[in-house]
């Protein structure tokens, strides 16, 4: 069983009064007192016979002010007793949440958002260079412990130990608090993604682009080719809405796993054919597979923003020469990042004897370092004449 947050067992104050008088209450409070709380909302209100009892905030200021102006006006009583936490509140932030839970000279450290993923949250601290961390772990926990009571489907935390590496694009994750499980199931825009996310990669992150993909002027009979696909997430979200045929490529084992199960998961309008392989051997004259998908693919994503640039011989391998479209993602450095990728991928599509028909869309997906950006570019490409 998960452990409760603190609050669970706390005794804390309520303000009694009749059935009768709790409108008239709220009532008072929104007219005397505007946008000062003083029901604490983190915790329910409570019924008992013909009474009703809110739970107020521990400000004794406040709560004389109300006391003098409410006497004239209600029958009330204040009574001190176990408060009931209200699953349905939402801290605005992780800080309000652990407001004396840890000490104020900590408070700078707490990180200002946190990842979900299914049953998991996966936290970041950034700006622990200077402080003694043997004494702050301890708090590490506590906020890893605060994240599951306030979240109430993450079961596990893990903090991030190394950046995004590797061929497969993981991360290191050390268990903060709950069980060392980080196989999970994700939902998202009407999606279900099975992940693990210590051995494949996945970004929440990403939602809104692979919703605005989705929802482009995809053909229904097109063929899409998504190169780094990962468990699947652009190309199940594509499936889910459109009937096309996507072949979907990861060099992850695990990943590949996943996509499988993700294709028998989610209810497909279009057909998904994933494979586990470099995508570079498409390019082989003895892979079957490269010389089947040889100008013929309309559509191709290319989400691998450290290197995609590298794989450009494979996309115009596969990309009808008449002109398909490319949805390409790339670290590019500040300033004027989407100029530097528009310009390093046009010098390489070059190189090939490609070039640009239109670029339909280019943005700043998400701040990646200080000193770059990750970008997409939506084009129309074709081989030149
Ligand atoms: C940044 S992740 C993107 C995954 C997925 N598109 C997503 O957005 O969730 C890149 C993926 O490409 C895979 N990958 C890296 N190099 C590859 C290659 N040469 N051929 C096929 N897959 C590769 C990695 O294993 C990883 O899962």
């Amino acid at each position: 069983m998960r452990e409760m947050g603190n609050n669970s067992q706390a005794e804390i104050l309520f303000i009694k009064l009749k059935m009768k008088d709790g409108q008239t209450f709220i009532n008072f409070l929104r007219n005397k007192f505007k946008n000062t709380q003083f029901i604490d909302q983190k915790f329910k209100i409570l019924h008992e016979n013909d009474n009703i009892l809110f739970p107020i905030v521990n400000d004794q200021d406040l709560i004389d002010k109300v006391i003098l102006l409410v006497d004239k006006e209600i029958n009330f009583e204040i009574i001190s007793k176990e408060g009931l936490p209200n699953e349905n509140y939402k801290y605005r932030t992780l800080q309000k949440a652990l407001e004396g839970k840890i000490p104020d000279k900590y408070s700078e450290f707490i990180p200002k958002s946190y990842d979900i993923v299914g049953h998991i949250a996966i936290i970041e601290f950034d700006k622990l260079n200077n402080i003694n961390n043997k004494i702050f772990n301890n708090y590490k926990q506590k906020i890893a412990e605060v994240i599951s009571s306030v979240n109430k489907n993450v079961e596990t935390v893990y903090e991030k130990k190394s950046q995004i590496k590797g061929k497969y694009r993981l991360r290191e994750l050390e268990v903060l608090y709950g069980d060392d499980i980080s196989k999970t199931i994700h939902k998202e825009n009407d999606c279900i993604f099975k992940v693990d996310v210590k051995n494949t990669y996945f970004s929440p992150r990403l939602v809104f682009e692979r919703r605005r993909i989705a929802s482009t002027e995809i053909q229904e009979d097109e063929i899409i080719v998504d190169m780094f696909a990962g468990v699947g997430t652009f190309s199940i979200q594509i499936a889910k809405e459109k009937n096309v045929k996507i072949y979907a490529f990861d060099i992850n084992p695990n990943a590949y796993q996943y996509l499988k199960d993700n294709v028998e998961l989610n209810n497909l309008k279009g057909r998904i054919i994933p494979n586990n392989i470099d995508v570079k051997d498409l390019i082989e004259p003895k892979n079957q597979l490269g010389q089947l998908l040889y100008n013929r693919a309309s559509r191709i994503i290319m989400n691998l923003p450290e290197d995609s640039i590298k794989y450009l011989d494979i996309a115009t391998f596969l990309m009808k020469e008449s002109g398909g479209i490319l949805h390409f993602y790339q670290f590019s450095e500040k300033p004027n990042p989407r100029e530097r990728s528009l310009k390093n991928l046009e010098e390489q599509l070059t190189r090939f004897n490609w070039e640009i028909e239109s670029i339909i869309n280019s943005k700043i997906v998400k701040h990646y370092s200080p000193k770059s950006e990750l970008v997409v570019v939506d084009l129309k490409i074709k081989a030149s004449k």
